[in-house]
């Protein structure tokens, strides 16, 4: 008995007062029909039938994977919205999940229940119901003496009576497929002029069969978002459950009020994220680290003991052992190995910083490599752009870079070259050489250190 998920996404939204389809205002990060096509996905193998009618093309670019569309030209309902489902599954599903495609926060469980209790009963339809005290505009459930739902009423032709009731209708369904398609085509037209979904209830009951209500206790799971308050409620809400996951999962969040993780992120066990940190995108955190506070993170990559203090990261890769900030800033292809030490007021920008190298004041690095265990003094710039082409900077192992150093690229500093400070750089520097001035020039070979004499003067000093 299969079970073929049908996602209804073609209202404008005009209650949002948006440009933007509603459909692909984000929650934590994804537009919001990719949430609950998600968990429609999870619940069911078929793959699922998304209903697109305003904005249809931007709305069907925001979706990728095993998904079959459908247009509904007109939007004169949900239940107008749902026939255009009819020729695609008539005789290819048994039973049909509908979905609002505005609900984010409704979960794989909740819809395995709608199904299991659709399949393990008679009736025609099972519906998703929840009790709350504000009623954001949904239908009201209408029961039977004998507990039996009766009927779905929208608010506004609601009765005071029927306002009062605590029971909503959550917009997800799970109905026979042979008597929904029959059902559909009986729906009168609303004094609003749609053909509701909702009013399958009164059919199945004129019909004298029984519907089943699933109640969902968890309110949040049936957040519906009409307008913008109910957008701040779904991100907070989304935002609750993210971080709830990773604190079971060994992460300590300071204040989960205050720290913003998109839906993707994933953190390893011991990592301690401190307050006002916002991790998004495709990011992927190891263990031990401690991120924050006040630190933005975005599409990166994390080792592990690594700490990332009141810094910006945005598609920058740290390997184990790293400590940057506070106030570093690591952009697009910035690439730190192990034990790099990165201090406060540097940049780095598509550039890879070799094991140890240490750079601890006011330095921007771009389009450059930087060889094991040298030293960027402070206020060394690698001059990339000369108003055309940006130009690499290939900088050897063991290098000193004196302060405020200008590395006027293309450029190549040699293993264990130092720069005197001030330098500013125009020709390569070869290995063991000292280079300084303005421009700087060579002025003297370099003697290499052997093992013994560097001890030694390290005991002088
Ligand atoms: C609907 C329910 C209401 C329920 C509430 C829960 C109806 C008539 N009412 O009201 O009982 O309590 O959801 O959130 O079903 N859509 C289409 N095509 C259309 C119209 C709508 O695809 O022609 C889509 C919308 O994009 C949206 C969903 O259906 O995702 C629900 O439509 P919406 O207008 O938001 O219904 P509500 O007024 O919230
Ligand atoms: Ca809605």
């Amino acid at each position: 008995m299969n079970v073929t998920a049908v996602l209804l996404a073609a209202g404008q939204g005009t209650r949002m007062k948006s440009d933007l389809p509603k459909m692909l205002h984000p929650i934590c990060g994804k537009p919001m029909l990719a949430h609950s096509l998600a968990a429609a996905m999870q619940a069911s193998e078929e793959s699922p039938v998304v209903i697109l009618g305003h904005e249809a093309d931007q709305v069907r670019a925001s979706i990728s994977g095993d998904v079959r569309f459908v247009i509904q030209d007109q939007q004169l309902g949900t239940g107008h919205a749902v026939v255009q489902a009819e020729s695609l599954l008539k005789g290819k599903t048994d039973y049909v999940l509908v979905i609002y495609g505005d609900m984010p926060l409704l979960q794989a469980s909740t819809l395995r229940r709608l199904v299991e209790t659709q399949k393990s009963n008679r009736g025609p339809m099972t519906m998703l119901t929840v009790i709350a005290d504000d009623p954001r505009s949904f239908g009201r459930v209408m029961r039977n003496a004998d507990g039996t739902v009766a009927a779905i009423i929208e608010e506004y032709i609601a009765t005071p009576e029927q306002l009062n009731v605590k029971e909503l209708n959550a917009g997800a369904y799970c109905f026979k497929a042979d008597w929904l398609w029959n059902a559909l085509h009986r729906i009168k037209v609303s004094p609003k002029g749609e053909y509701y979904l909702t009013d399958t209830a009164e059919l199945a009951v004129r019909d004298g069969l029984t519907i089943q209500a699933v109640v969902c206790t968890d309110i949040a799971e049936t957040i519906g978002i009409n307008t913008r308050l109910d957008l701040a409620d779904a991100e907070s809400a989304m935002r609750a459950r993210i971080n709830r996951g990773h604190m079971l999962n060994g992460v300590t969040i300071m204040n989960p009020d205050v720290t913003y993780i998109e839906a993707d992120v994933k953190i390893g066990k011991d990592t301690v994220i401190l307050p006002n940190t916002t991790i998004q995108g495709n990011t992927i955190i190891g263990e031990r680290n401690k991120i924050g506070p006040n630190s933005h993170i975005r599409d990166s990559k994390i080792g592990s003991d690594c700490a990332v203090f009141m810094s910006v990261m945005e598609g920058a890769v740290l390997e184990d052992d790293v400590d940057i900030g506070p106030f570093a800033r690591l952009r697009r292809g910035a690439h730190l190995a192990k034990h790099v030490h990165m201090g406060n007021f540097g940049e780095v920008k598509d550039s890879y910083l070799g094991e140890g190298v240490k750079m601890g004041h006011f330095s921007y690095i771009g389009n450059a490599t930087i060889g094991a265990n040298t030293n960027i003094g402070a206020g060394t710039i690698t001059c990339n752009f000369d108003g055309v082409n940006k130009n690499p900077t290939e900088i050897g192992e063991d290098v000193f870079i004196g302060s405020d150093t200008m590395l006027v690229a293309p450029l190549k500093i040699g293993d264990r070259a130092k720069t005197g400070a001030g330098a500013i750089v125009t020709k390569d520097v070869p290995a063991d050489m000292l280079a300084v001035g303005m421009p700087a020039r060579a002025i003297k070979k370099l003697e290499r250190k052997t093992e013994n004499t560097k001890d030694k003067s390290e005991m002088k000093e």
